[in-house]
This record gives C-alpha cells, sequence and structure tokens, in this order.
C-alpha cells in the first residue's frame, strides 16, 4: 500500500501554533482513479493563511476540520496520471497539504521559463506575487508620482507589490518590523522609504515618509496599521485589503477599525482574494517573469528543509523572521540550474 506522511490538525490553536495542536501522521494514499493524479511535492508554500485556516473565524475559505490535513498550496512534480491534462514528469501547483505526496483531480500546470527555479514559481510567480501584481495593477492601480504604503512590506506578498508600484512611477514606502528590515526595503527592494511598525510612534514615523500623504494603501496587516495609515490617506485614496495577518492569531474574531475617512476621504477600500483572477493568471505570470528576468524585480525565498520543519517554518512567517516567500522544501528543485 502506497502512504504519505501528513500534518494533521488535532486542536485549534489559540495564539501560536502549538506542538500538540498538529500531529505528524502516516496515512495510506486514496486509489488513482480516473481524473486522478498523484504529485510529488517539492515546495510547500507556508502562508499566514495558514494559521487562518486552523481557526474557525469567519473566513472566504472553509477552516480546517478537526482531525483533517493542514491545507497548503504545494508545487511539485507529476508522477503517475490518470487525468486528461496532466502527465508524469509535469509540474504542477496544487492546492493539498503539508503532505510528501497526494493524490489530486485538479491543479495548474507549471510551464518552465529558463532561469526561474521551481521556487520562484512558488514565490514571485506563485499566490503571492500574482497577489500582489493584482492588487497593485487591478485595485490599487497607482498613477505615477502618487505615494503607495504597504505593510509587510519586505514579505512575500508585500516586497512584489512595492516593486511594482515602483515600476508604475509611484513613490512606494514599506512598513516593516524593525530597522534592519526597513533599510532593506530600501537597498534590496528599491523602496524610497521604511518605517519600523514596532517604532515609538508609527504615526509620526509615517506622516514624515510621507509628506504628500498616502494615495495607496496595500494593506496586508490590518489592526492599528490599518488605522495609523488611514490617518493620513488623501482624497480618492484607494484601500487594497490584501490580509489582515494582525488578526489571524487572534481568538474572538477580528479587530475593528475606524473607517471614518474612508468617508471623509471619499476613498475605496476593496477587498482582495487572489482567486478573483484565476483565469488571468498566465498573463500575470508572464508580466513578472519579463520584469524579474530583465532584473526589474527583486526577489527572496526563505526555504526549511524536511516535512517535520512546516510548523516552525509558519512560526517563523507569523513571527516576522521570514526572509522572503517562505517555503519547504521536500525534494530538489529541478529547475535550479545553481543547484
Ligand atoms: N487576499 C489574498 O488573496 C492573499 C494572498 C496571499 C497573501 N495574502 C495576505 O498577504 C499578507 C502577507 O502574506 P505573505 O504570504 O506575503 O507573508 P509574508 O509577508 O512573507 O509574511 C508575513 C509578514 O507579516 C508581518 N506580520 C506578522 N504579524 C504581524 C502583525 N501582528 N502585525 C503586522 N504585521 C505582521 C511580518 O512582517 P513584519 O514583521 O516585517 O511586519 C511577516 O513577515 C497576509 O496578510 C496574507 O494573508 C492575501
Amino acid at each position: 500500500m502506497r502512504t504519505t506522511r501528513q500534518w494533521v490538525l488535532d486542536r485549534r490553536p489559540e495564539g501560536r501554533v502549538a506542538d500538540a495542536d498538529v500531529r505528524l501522521v502516516e496515512v495510506p494514499l486514496p486509489p488513482l482513479e480516473d481524473g486522478a493524479f498523484e504529485l510529488e511535492h517539492i515546495h510547500l508554500s507556508i502562508d499566514p493563511t495558514n494559521r487562518l485556516w486552523m481557526s474557525d473565524t469567519a473566513q472566504a475559505a472553509m477552516p480546517i476540520q478537526l482531525g483533517r490535513p493542514v491545507r497548503a498550496f504545494v508545487y511539485g512534480r507529476v508522477t503517475a496520471s490518470r487525468h486528461p491534462d496532466f502527465r508524469d514528469g509535469d509540474m504542477v501547483r496544487g492546492l493539498a497539504s503539508w503532505s510528501d505526496r497526494s493524490v489530486l483531480r485538479a491543479g495548474a500546470l507549471i510551464p518552465r521559463r529558463r532561469g526561474m527555479p521551481l521556487s520562484a514559481h512558488a514565490s514571485i510567480l506563485g499566490m503571492t506575487g500574482l497577489t500582489a501584481y493584482f492588487g497593485v495593477t487591478e485595485i490599487g492601480r497607482p498613477a505615477a508620482g502618487e505615494t503607495f504604503v504597504v505593510s509587510a512590506a519586505a514579505g512575500a506578498t508585500g516586497s512584489i507589490a512595492g516593486q511594482i508600484a515602483r515600476l508604475l512611477g509611484a513613490r512606494t514606502i514599506g512598513i516593516v518590523g524593525g530597522e534592519a528590515k526597513a533599510r532593506r526595503l530600501v537597498s534590496r527592494f528599491g523602496f524610497d522609504a521604511g518605517v519600523d511598525r514596532r517604532g515609538p510612534d508609527l504615526l509620526e514615523a509615517l506622516r514624515a515618509a510621507c509628506p504628500n500623504g498616502v494615495d495607496v494603501d496595500f494593506e496586508n496587516a490590518g489592526g492599528v496599521i490599518l488605522d495609523t495609515v488611514l490617518k493620513l490617506i488623501n482624497p480618492g485614496a484607494r484601500i487594497v485589503l490584501c490580509g489582515m495577518i494582525s488578526g489571524y492569531e487572534a481568538t474572538g474574531g477580528w479587530p475593528t477599525n475606524d473607517l471614518s475617512q474612508i468617508l471623509m476621504k471619499r476613498a475605496r477600500l476593496e477587498g482582495l482574494l487572489v482567486s478573483a483572477f484565476a483565469d488571468r493568471y498566465e498573463e500575470a505570470t508572464s508580466r513578472l517573469a519579463d520584469w524579474a528576468l530583465a532584473g526589474q524585480i527583486a526577489w527572496d525565498v526563505d526555504i526549511s528543509h524536511g516535512l517535520e520543519s512546516a510548523p516552525s517554518a509558519l512560526a517563523r512567517v507569523l513571527a516576522g523572521r521570514s526572509e522572503g516567500k517562505q517555503l519547504v522544501q521536500l525534494a530538489p528543485d529541478p529547475w535550479d540550474e545553481a543547484a
């Protein structure tokens, strides 16, 4: 019987995920029926959303049921197929779980691009890069010379969003946890300035970095950070509500915000779910790859090795310790020409 190792959710976490909340088990793989294919996982995408899915808070997807696998996006290689669209050896992105392999009925074929390892397809060209692309170009739409602010700015989504806004001619300001990260925004990602959210007075630091106010806010944090940015928005500002990570580990519901400035400044606040743009992923991937290969957008990946490391990798993301898109690598990256 074919088996896989898999993390399951035993208990809903309170705050940070504790050892007793998740458990690594070995389970049989389902039989390969018509319309299914088997995927060997090479990279697990470790996302703040993994933590949100563990809660029973109201959210876009169904919370993970207790005793069920920890849901995750995965990037891997087809090892057997009875699906008309996938063949042995194809590289595929799928929604699966923290496990070594899975049997799936749906996925997206990943076309090879020279110079882009599979880890790039799981980061700048993956769900976080796509989120940044659509959030900036479709919702935020910064005009040249406007001020663009993004929170979690050194992270997988934020760093790409800021660089796209800069390419569109905006002045880009990032909010991050720590002064070293704030400096890195400027040196590595070409932001105009970085602001430390843990500093003594976030509002004053942000005001100093945005002397002309804020025209676009790409919001990844919510809570206090959103409240602070809203105090500085200009008339007609656009707020791209991409994430509310400050609330993902909270118990007892979502943080509430003062929305008065949305009214007073005739601003527009719009929620972003990347899946709403699924029919345009190819267009976005191609544009992001062109920018990346031309050296116009930098991206970082932070790789943990081994399935055992998945919970600690998630803890790194939520503590702001990841240096780029957090992945867990389970097998050699076949497209990594440097490896
Ligand atoms: N809507 C969508 O379709 C979609 C898709 C992908 C991602 N997202 C959202 O995008 C955001 C970023 O996700 P990502 O995958 O790119 O992760 P990431 O930015 O690489 O990592 C998360 C970052 O969030 C920051 N953070 C953690 N706790 C925080 C808190 N309490 N308050 C403020 N900031 C905190 C940390 O950065 P600092 O310590 O530097 O602040 C951390 O590095 C998340 O909110 C995620 O849910 C949304």
